[in-house]
């Protein structure tokens, strides 16, 4: 059925008007917010008939949406999203009904998506081929997507603190795009006066007829889906108790309230939900006014990182959302940039979905409403995921997340060179994929650190300056090793040190206190068996911070500079000093490895060198290996299978062959690719294979040192 448009009505004065051409402003007041009517009654037959088979799209409900011609649909796969029930987040929240309104997967990535389509279709209804348009970023990708589908000019009027890929996505469509350096409000003003000047069609915000109704469609797709997750078993729609959105300038609640009161009104669900809207603190003049008990919302400079929700003066759409807060026992609250991101990480972590900070100011509140008591632990919630994380902002990710792996030139060309590549790779893969996490609150003191450890090593090293975002970011990234202070905002470093304890996930991460703090007996106990070590901020020689950490995360110390280099050396030395003491009870075993990548020998000597159980001897190819073995007579054989002068298989069947070699325990380590039948010969006569591009150094360790306590 087309749609059931009856009327515009002018909200200030009631006037009445004709739906086609829907009117730009109140032919008797000139207002510019007025409202369409439907024949409800009609779509209601419609729709409680069901409507399985209406296309996947929120043109499913067409009835209810205002444009005329249905051929002038610009589409492309919009709304009709996913609601899925967060049940992972639930046991976190201790809340068991949280639903997700999934509108990450919408064409650009964002619920702006549905006023798109709608507000493109109808400019392409009216024939018109140029739009200018403000946006804090989102509704400006869903334009500039639907635009460039239906041929339309779209100039967008953005400001200078929306991301550059942003900008660029923007741009790819063939959208103008004027950057502002100013306010959000300040470039609405701007785009409205080059509209203007210029004669051009100027798409306004929550006033938007075309954009508030796209929106109802949220309200509508919710209770047609929750009625089938949660039926009520009278084959009606169902509302949840709770909806919760993140709001900046209030168009999409705005249009989901008016959504679920048109599904009252059509009898097709028996209630309306409460709605919960959230701001972030740095801009908040509706929670602000709110929690005031405020008429009108007094504007705001905004000061937020998430620049998605910077509308600091929402005008009228703040009188509007606090009626429908007030109809509905609703409310209003404000969450700060930090309870967002956490949230956002949690949202990742838990359930797999990764949205942007606008999207989890929703999420942040939801938290902060359960814990708060204000939504009940037996109501159903429905949260709007509002947008997905793209691009993904700096002060979220920083570029650390990215491993970078890359081959050399010579890696590709000829086999012991590709072997060789592969061995120098492997080792700066293994460091590379070592994460340390450093806590600290002083921003000064977290980076010191980090590039302490970063001048002699390649780890990822992730700097946080708050205890509740380190204690996030360690169960997100289950790091190798945790640095810490202990004088902390929010939650001092003892507390948080007791929490990675107690938490399974993560108790065997070790944690290396740095901290100012002059330690009492009391302090130390606490600390005693959590810490791996404690170091005394500006007392403590940074070279043996380094080596500590190394060591401790079972690096070696080559590749460093000279100083450290030697100190690892001497280490080693006093290692096998301490080994060959008298009270030693075990005397150093020998070991052969045999591997022309010397990088490869060095690493797996270092490697075991490390226990204090082992001397190892190098050899690079297989006449000088079989030659160290005749004179070292070693416990164990590290062999690699490609060789310059013979194969890893042959010198092995020599050594078998051999009465006085035939029982030494062989361990095969290569970059080969051994095919099964090969690799099932290999492992009756050898009692591990490890691969270089994989290898598990700790496996390889625990397999040496098996064999030779048991033998
Ligand atoms: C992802 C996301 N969430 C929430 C909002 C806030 O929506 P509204 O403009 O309806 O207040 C926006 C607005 O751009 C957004 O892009
Ligand atoms: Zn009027």
């Amino acid at each position: 059925m087309p749609s059931l448009m009856k009327s515009v009505v002018c909200l200030d004065c009631g006037h009445e008007m004709p739906v086609e051409p829907l009117p730009a402003q109140c032919a008797a007041c000139g207002s510019k917010w007025m409202d369409v009517r439907y024949d409800y009654d009609a779509a209601a037959g419609a729709w409680r008939a069901g409507l399985a088979d209406r296309t996947s799209t929120l043109w499913r409900y067409e009835e209810l949406l205002p444009l005329a011609d249905m051929t002038a649909v610009v589409s492309m796969g919009e709304g009709w999203t996913p609601l899925t029930q967060a049940t992972n987040l639930g046991r976190e929240l201790e809340h068991q009904h949280i639903f997700i309104k999934d509108e990450r997967q919408s064409p650009t990535g964002s619920f702006k998506d549905r006023q798109g389509t709608v507000t493109v279709s109808n400019l392409r209804q009216r024939g018109i081929t140029e739009c200018v348009m403000a946006s804090t970023g989102n509704k400006a990708a869903a334009y500039a997507a639907f635009c460039a589908r239906a041929g339309i000019r779209l100039w967008i009027f953005l400001t200078s603190t929306v991301p550059a890929e942003k900008l660029r996505e923007l741009a790819l469509y063939g959208a103008e795009v004027v950057k502002i350096t100013g306010t959000y409000d300040q470039a609405k003003a701007v785009a409205i006066d080059f509209a203007a000047r210029r004669n051009l069609y100027y798409d306004s915000g929550a006033d938007s007829i075309p954009g508030r109704e796209a929106f109802k469609t949220v309200a509508f797709e919710i209770a047609e889906q929750l009625a089938r997750l949660e039926p009520l078993g009278d084959g009606r729609w169902r509302a949840p108790d709770w909806y919760v959105q993140a709001v900046s300038g209030g168009i999409g609640p705005l249009g989901v309230w008016k959504g679920f009161q048109e599904l009252k009104q059509m009898g097709l669900i028996d209630k309306l939900p409460r709605l919960a809207l959230i701001q972030t603190e740095g801009c908040s003049p509706m929670a602000t006014a709110w929690q005031a008990g405020q008429e009108k919302a007094e504007p705001v400079v905004p000061h937020t990182r998430i620049t998605v929700l910077a509308t600091g003066d929402p005008g009228r759409a703040y009188t509007m959302l606090r009626g429908a807060c007030q109809e509905t026992n609703g409310t209003m609250i404000a969450v700060s940039d930090g309870e967002a991101f956490r949230a956002m990480r949690r949202m990742a972590r838990v359930e797999g979905y990764s949205m942007e900070p606008a999207a989890s100011v929703a999420f942040a509140g939801l938290e902060k409403l359960i814990a708060d008591g204000v939504i009940g632990a037996d109501e159903t919630v429905v949260v709007n995921c509002s947008g997905h994380t793209f691009p993904a902002e700096k002060h979220i990710l920083e570029d650390q997340y990215v491993l970078d792996l890359q081959f050399g030139a010579e890696a590709t060309a000829g086999h012991t060179q590709l072997e060789e590549g592969l061995g120098a790779a492997l080792e700066r893969l293994d460091e590379q994929v070592t994460t340390v996490v450093v806590i600290d609150d002083n921003p000064q003191d977290s980076r010191l650190i980090r590039r302490l450890l970063q001048a002699h090593k390649n780890y990822r090293v992730f700097e946080v300056n708050n205890p509740l975002d380190g204690l996030d970011l360690v169960r997100q990234r289950n790091p190798d090793l945790v640095v810490m202070d202990l004088t902390m905002p929010d939650l001092d470093g003892f507390a948080l040190l007791e929490s990675f304890k107690a938490d399974s996930e993560v108790a065997h991460i070790p944690v290396v206190v740095v901290s100012a703090k002059t330690l009492t007996p009391a302090d130390r106990a606490r600390l005693e068996g959590r810490a791996e070590s404690l170091w005394q901020k500006g007392a403590f020689n940074t070279r043996e911070l380094v080596e500590h950490v190394v060591k401790t995360l079972g690096g070696d110390l080559t590749d460093t500079p000279d100083d450290l280099a030697e100190a690892s050396a001497g280490q080693v030395a006093a290692a096998s000093k301490a080994a060959l003491d008298p009270d030693t009870p075990e005397p150093l075993r020998d070991i052969v490895v045999i591997d022309d990548d010397r990088r490869d020998a060095r690493l797996i000597r270092r490697l075991l060198e490390a226990t204090g159980r082992y001397r190892v001897h190098e050899a690079y190819d297989g006449a000088s290996g079989w030659q160290t073995i005749e004179s070292e007579n070693p416990a164990l054989v590290v062999l690699d299978l490609m060789l310059p002068d013979t194969t890893g298989e042959a010198l092995l069947e020599r050594l078998k062959a051999n009465e006085s070699t035939r029982d030494i325990p062989v361990v095969v380590l290569t970059a080969k690719d051994v095919p099964a039948a090969q690799r099932g010969r290999l492992l009756e006569k050898i009692i591990s294979l490890f691969q270089k591009a994989n290898l598990d150094r700790q496996a390889l360790v625990d397999s040496v040192n098996e064999t030779l306590s048991s033998g």
